[in-house]
């Protein structure tokens, strides 16, 4: 179809759709004016927002309810030889109004002839949303968002998602499945990887990132994604780390720590949120008024639309609290879920619950409004084919440009944890006129696994492995590859030949870790050490190097890994984690010293399995770990302490900090505190350091943390430069839900610390004075 034509087809349907005639049940809970995005605050936008209430009213006072029902239902793509397919059942189904969205359904073509099918050939003509899990990248391939997260760069972390919106938008996709802001404890839990790991401040900034990124300035820009914040709620508390399973916290911990990114992403104006698998005393957040409703509406605000996770409407059967399938739609739609993914309940039994009035047309109508406002934002009435064409499809993927951006993202996101000495010098960056170097480990020339899970449309034909980067980078060394060992399996066949590289090469270098697919939904291991005889392999290596060589080690991974021996025995351990198509350069740059290290761990790594959930933010107990009291806190067989403890990170210089200063010893409780911190790069090259302010209240109504991260500044110093960085606390840095869950701030004296990591030693006090200042009454109980 042509531009001109479509354009005439959009103002048809417009202005069919701005019809009177809606009943008082239908405005019921309608969505407040609020800007089309956060960054369009223009009286445009009110306009707009207005515009896309008339359409979603004049829609529904002429729908059927089957129709309604249609457009509560996301269907899933079927997968073809050349791609995401519909066959003619899916087909037939959009065009009798039975489908109101499509799930990995995405290439220009197919998304045209679907929309092409809706707004020509179905009865009311409503456009289809085409929506998909673009997470870290479409195309072009960026770090697993828990790599990114360990740039602690919100700059960067809105530039991939902005990225991966152009590129999903050429493809045809309007709606994200992101970005997924699950805090994380446990590394067991295999989507530990999609997060940003454990840490309920740093999730909260990433999260308003990535929502900003997607979304861009303006939803109704072609190359917007509308984005989903996931999972609603505390589905990585998962127990035992085991997916989908019970998440048993108080409503405490579900305020403190799971759920302020997902407020943070709120307040960034996202414009969808997916209910979460798991259940939360005794209700499935599929099912939670509470959650969906009585929290996610009325307490913060959100006025877009709710989406269930796949099938998840359907598995209120098997959660138990559900006998057949009219009950469970019920309550899921009856609890807050707009629109039910790949299971199709709402359609094929609501409409008799509703005639039968056991269950209110006013709630099916809301849901539908939700549904119509989020494509009527995407201006999906205007133009429905968001300017997608084959032509902007091969122009916008995989671009010089985003390939330099995916470079210098996975750059920021690679951690250094240790660099020992070896013969009087760091052992990193490597030389790069070495004669010859091993490149051990069978992940060395993974390019599959390089790209992680949740790839998108990306492709391992176009990731940079780690060989590869670095055999671009030393054109001139003789690269010796053994892979050693297979990834998860006992084999040793491959150690002789490995060891044999070991000895005759200047330097080695072990690539070890987990494949792709070993993290990421339902991938959840009981054990976190490394796999199969991959350890066995690094100490092999080690003993034929011999001593005065340095072995790095470089670790692929999508969680920590418990990998004391190599922290301990190897020159150099160095955290890559699924750097995306740009891996192996992005490796290449650091390791060889054309890129100083600067990324920080966002979760804590463990010495071993058995000490998870392990995280920097706990709670003190009556008995702190001493090593001279037996009976502390602590374990017989292993330190209590981290491996490396979260926002750790080393560069090729060194940072050190002085003169913790607060504006003011004492400040009325509810007022804002300027802190400052001098850091110096106190080594010999220029470098990055991500500066780290914690808080601790020191005595409270209710236990407190030891310490929280409240703020974090990434900065650039020449050696010997120094820079004084400021943080504005504001009272909610100061805030905790009372005994009554208010929000509050209470009196008392807090310690203040900054610094390069979470052990942060430099120090200072502050005592807030008065009386205790409400921030926010206690929101309705768990129920
Ligand atoms: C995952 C979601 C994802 C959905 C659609 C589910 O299994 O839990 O995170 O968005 O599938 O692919």
């Amino acid at each position: 179809m042509t531009t001109r034509r479509h354009r005439m087809l959009a103002a048809t349907l417009v202005a069919a759709m701005l019809l009177p005639g809606v009943s008082d049940a239908q405005r019921t809970r309608r969505p407040r004016a609020r800007p089309a995005s956060r960054n369009d605050a223009s009286a445009d936008s009110v306009v707009l927002e207005r515009r896309a209430a008339r359409i979603a009213d004049s829609l529904l006072a002429r729908m059927t309810l089957d129709e309604k029902l249609g457009q509560l239902t996301q269907s899933p793509a079927g997968y073809g030889q050349t791609g995401p397919t519909v066959d003619a059942a899916g087909e037939k189904d959009v065009r009798e109004g039975r489908v109101g969205a499509f799930l990995s359904l995405y290439g220009a073509d197919v998304v045209r002839k679907m929309q092409r099918i809706a707004v020509e050939e179905s009865r009311l003509k409503i456009p289809l949303l085409f929506g998909y899990d673009v997470i870290h990248g479409m195309r072009t391939i960026f770090p697993v968002p828990l790599g990114e997260s360990a740039s602690f760069d919100s700059v960067a972390a809105a530039r991939s998602a902005r990225i991966a919106a152009i590129e999903g938008t050429a493809m045809g996709v309007n709606w994200t499945f992101a970005p997924m802001m699950d805090i994380a404890r446990d590394a067991r839990w295999g989507r530990i990887v999609e997060g940003s790991g454990e840490d309920p401040y740093l999730g909260g900034v990433l999260a308003a990132a990535r929502v900003r990124g997607f979304q861009g300035d303006r939803l109704r820009a072609p190359d917007a994604l509308l984005a989903t914040a996931k999972h609603f709620a505390a589905y990585g508390a998962a127990e035992a780390g085991r997916d989908y399973n019970v998440a048993s916290i108080g409503e405490r911990q579900m305020f403190e720590v799971y759920l302020p990114p997902f407020q943070a992403a709120v307040r960034a104006g996202v414009g969808s949120v997916m209910a979460s698998f798991n259940e939360i005393d005794g209700t499935p957040a599929h099912a939670s008024h509470w959650l969906l409703t009585d929290i996610l509406r009325d307490r913060f605000h959100f006025d877009g639309l709710v989406v269930s996770d796949w099938t998840g409407v359907w598995e209120l059967l098997n959660h138990g609290i559900a006998r057949d399938s009219a009950t469970a739609a019920k309550r899921a739609l009856g609890a807050g879920v707009d629109m039910e993914m790949s299971s199709t309940l709402y359609r094929s039994t609501l409409a008799a619950e509703v005639k039968a009035g056991r269950f209110p047309l006013a709630r099916v109508n809301e849901a539908v409004r939700r549904v119509l406002h989020a494509k009527a934002v995407l201006g999906l009435f205007e133009d429905p084919y968001r300017q997608i064409s084959p032509e902007r499809e091969a122009r916008d993927l995989l671009t010089a440009e985003h390939r330099a951006a995916a470079r210098e993202i996975a750059r920021e996101s690679i951690v250094l944890l240790t660099n020992r000495s070896v013969n009087g010098a760091p052992a990193l960056p490597l030389r790069k006129d070495l004669r010859s170097l091993a490149v051990i480990g069978p992940l060395a020339d993974d390019a599959q696994s390089a790209i992680g899970p949740w790839s998108g449309a990306g492709r391992a034909a176009d990731a940079i492995s780690t060989l590869e980067g670095i055999r671009k980078a030393l054109p001139n060394t003789r690269i010796i590859h053994a892979r050693g060992a297979p990834v998860d399996t006992e084999s040793t066949a491959g150690f002789g030949e490995a060891m044999r590289a070991a000895r005759d090469a200047d330097a080695v270098l072990l690539v070890l870790g987990e494949r792709g697919d070993m993290t990421g939904e339902a991938s959840s291991r009981a054990s976190i050490e490394l796999p199969g005889s991959q350890l066995a392999l690094a100490q092999a290596v080690v003993r034929s190097a011999g001593p005065g060589k340095p072995v790095v080690a470089v670790l692929m991974n999508g969680r920590p890994l418990a990998v004391q021996w190599l922290a301990d025995s190897t020159s150099a351990l160095v955290e890559s984690w699924f750097l995306g198509v740009e891996h192996g350069n992005a490796l290449a740059d650091v390791l060889f010293g054309d890129f100083a290290p600067s990324g920080k761990l966002p979760v804590t790594f463990p010495r071993a399995t058995g000490q998870v959930p392990i995280y920097y933010a706990h709670k003190q107990t009556g008995r702190p770990a001493d090593p001279n009291n037996h009976y502390s806190s602590k374990y017989l067989d292993l330190p209590w302490t981290p491996l490396f403890p979260f926002g750790h990170g080393l560069s090729y210089t060194t940072f050190s900090y002085a003169n913790l200063l607060v504006s003011s010893g004492s400040v009325r409780a509810g007022d804002p505190l300027v802190v400052s911190v001098g850091v110096t790069n106190s080594g010999k090259r220029a470098g990055t350091e991500v500066v780290q302010l914690y808080l601790r209240h020191d005595a409270a109504s209710v236990t407190r943390p030891v310490r929280e991260l409240h703020g974090f500044q990434r900065v650039t110093l020449r050696p010997g430069e120094s820079r004084t960085v400021r943080f504005v606390l504001d009272p909610g840095d100061f805030a905790l839900y009372d005994l009554d869950l208010r929000r509050v701030v209470e009196p008392g004296t807090y310690t203040l610390w900054a610094g390069g990591s979470s052990e942060a030693t430099v120090s200072a006090e502050v005592t807030l004075t008065g009386a205790t200042k409400v921030l926010a009454p206690a929101p309705p109980r768990m129920r």
